[in-house]
Parts: structure tokens; sequence; C-alpha cells
């Protein structure tokens, strides 16, 4: 398998980055945001979630930011609706594209969405449903692909059991995601295999949380099984309120550095990309979660 020549990439900053902060980000700075991406030339964002704000007050104002957003052509725009309440308060706020989130691991599906694996996929399969007759895209989320917080190792044959449940129901395209970043080269080429027994090259992204410092590397290693779709979080955001000290997705920067380093085209500026994570940095308090940004604003000064 070649590597790829040109990688898409989806910012998840936004909604990934932003859900786990503590203190409020206010609307018009998440819009902020997400117009910094999209002058960086990301043609997707994960914009927000429509999950219960007692869960995750920080996405509360998920109808705010999706009104509040200036939507450019060739951008796609997507948001997490984990069951129907969630789609349809979405769907009035005109996403391109909705995310079912399910896990391959039980006890992290109880704990990040109060039900089982097979109840999930009784919730998401109306929600998809709907999606794909108002002509709304649909992609499905699969946490702890390689590791859960509460269990441990989980086998491919998980994953694999997962995406085949996603199929099923009609999800399009999956991502698959090291939740908490343990995972390593080899044993992300399982998980990614695993998805591939139901999916196409084309509909398996890679999401890697880098809190073990491997996404890079996991990076590397699902590029060489030719997976050309990647999420990543601007200035390094995030991570996941329901896994423990699981910090964000890999530095979008850091991967386009990467990419671009290795002659892959990404679309992006990685300039203006930098200003955008330093921009939200700038409002967070510190500096960006990210080596490749920081080494360029110390250039820059
Ligand atoms: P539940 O409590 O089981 O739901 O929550 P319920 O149907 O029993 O309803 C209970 C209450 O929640 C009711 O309100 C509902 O109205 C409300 P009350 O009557 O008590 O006032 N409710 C909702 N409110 C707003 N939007 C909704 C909604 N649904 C019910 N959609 C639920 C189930 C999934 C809603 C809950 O568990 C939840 O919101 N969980 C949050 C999950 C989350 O956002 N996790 C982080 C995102 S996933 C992630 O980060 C991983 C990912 O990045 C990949 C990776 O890295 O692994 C994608
Ligand atoms: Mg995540």
């Amino acid at each position: 398998m070649s590597i790829p020549s040109r990688v898409h990439i989806i910012d998840v900053g936004p909604r990934d980055g932003l859900q786990n902060e503590k203190s409020p980000v206010p609307a018009e700075v998440k819009i902020g945001l997400v117009q910094r991406l999209q002058d960086a030339g990301l043609q997707e964002i994960e914009v927000t979630s429509f999950v219960s704000p007692k869960w995750v007050p920080q996405m509360a104002d998920n109808v705010e930011v999706m009104a509040g957003i200036v939507r450019k052509a060739g951008v796609r725009y997507s948001v997490l609706t984990p069951n129907l309440q969630g789609y349809e308060a979405a769907v009035q706020t005109r996403p391109d594209e909705i995310v079912v989130f399910g896990s391959a691991s039980e006890a992290f599906s109880r704990k990040n969405i109060n039900c089982s694996i097979a109840e999930s996929i009784e919730r998401f399969a109306p929600v998809v449903q709907a999606a794909l007759a108002a002509g709304i895209r649909v992609r499905g989320a699969m946490s702890c692909t390689v590791g859960c917080p509460y269990e441990g190792d989980i086998a491919p044959q998980q994953v694999a059991y997962l995406a085949g449940l996603m199929k099923g129901i009609g999800v399009q395209r999956v991502d698959v995601a090291d939740t908490i970043g343990v995972g390593t080269p080899r044993k992300v080429q399982r998980a990614i295999e695993a998805a591939l027994q139901h999916y196409g090259l084309d509909e398996v992204s890679g999401h890697f949380h880098d809190t073990y410092g491997q996404a890079l590397s996991n990076t590397l290693a699902a590029l060489e099984l030719g997976v050309w779709n990647y999420q990543a979080s601007v200035a390094g955001l995030g991570g996941c309120p329901y896994a423990k000290g699981a910090t964000g997705n890999v530095a979008t920067e850091d991967l386009v550095f990467m990419l671009h380093g290795m002659g892959i085209e990404t679309g992006i500026d990685l300039d203006k990309l930098v200003d955008a994570g330093a921009y939200i940095s700038g409002f967070l308090g510190r500096k960006p979660n990210s080596r490749t940004a920081v080494a360029l604003l110390n250039k820059r000064a």
C-alpha cells in the first residue's frame, strides 16, 4: 500500500477540544475559532454537540454557535447527536453531517452515553434513518478502539463488532478513535484493519488523542495502511469528559507540519492555522499545546 498523496483533515477543536474546558467559552469565541479554521483552509469542522447540557455544559450553546458561524462554500460543518432528541435539535441548525458516537468498550459506552453498546445502536438507528432521509451525511465515531479507561486493552474483534453494527444501521463512515491515547502504531493498525472489515478505505478515519505522545506515530502507521482521513484538534485542545486524564487530539498544526514535510497535500495554510490556535489559546490564557505552533510562534517573535 502506498502512502496517500493527499490527506483530508477534520478539525474537531471547537467540539472535542472545547467540550472539556471547565470555564465557559463564549459562543462568539467559538464562532471566531470556526471562522479562523475555515480561513486556514479546513474543509471540515466539527462545530459542537447536541448532548445533555447537564452532562457537558460547555456545549449548551450549540444552537447559538451553529447560527453564528458564517458558512463558506465547500466547507462541511458537523455536529454530534447521541439520540433523536439531539438530532431533532441539531437538524434545525442545518449541519452537513451528524455524528453518532459509540464505543468498542461496554464500560465506556455506559459512562459516556449511559447505555450499553447494543442500546446505543438502537438509539442511533432512527437518527441515522432520519438524517439520511433529510440528505444529511452520517459519520460514526468509535471510541476506545485500542484501550479503555475502565476495561484496559480492547481487542480488535470488539472494533470489528461495533463497525459491523454501525454499518448495519447505515452509518456511512467511521472514525477509529483512540480516546485515551494509549495506542501504539501496530495496535492502531489492528484496530483500523478491524474497521476495514466493514468499511472501505475512503470511509475510515483516524482520531488519535495524544495523551501518551503517540498520535503522530499512530498517524504514520495509519497512513501506511492508506488511511487518508484524520481528525485533529487545533492547538491540541481537548479531552473527553468521560475519559479521565485523557488529553486532546493530536494538534492540527503538528499533523499538518508532518504531512507537508512528507510532501502530502492538505490544502491547509499552516501559518493561518497557527493564528487560529494562537487565538483560542490566547482566550484560554495558555500556550498552544502544539510543538509546531510554539516553534513557529517563537520564530515569528
Ligand atoms: P440520559 O440521561 O441517559 O438520557 O443521557 P435520557 O434520555 O434518560 O434523558 C435524561 C435527560 O437528558 C432529560 O432531561 C432529557 O431531556 C435530556 P431532564 O428531563 O432530566 O431535564 N437529554 C438531552 N438533552 C439535550 N440533548 C440531548 C438529550 N438527550 C437527553 N441530546 C445522553 C443520554 C447521551 C444524552 C447523555 O449521556 C449525554 O449527553 N452524554 C454526553 C456524552 C458526550 O457528549 N460525551 C463527549 C463526546 S464523545 C467523545 O468525546 C468521544 C469522541 O471524541 C471519540 C473519541 O475520542 O473516543 C467522539
Ligand atoms: Mg475524541
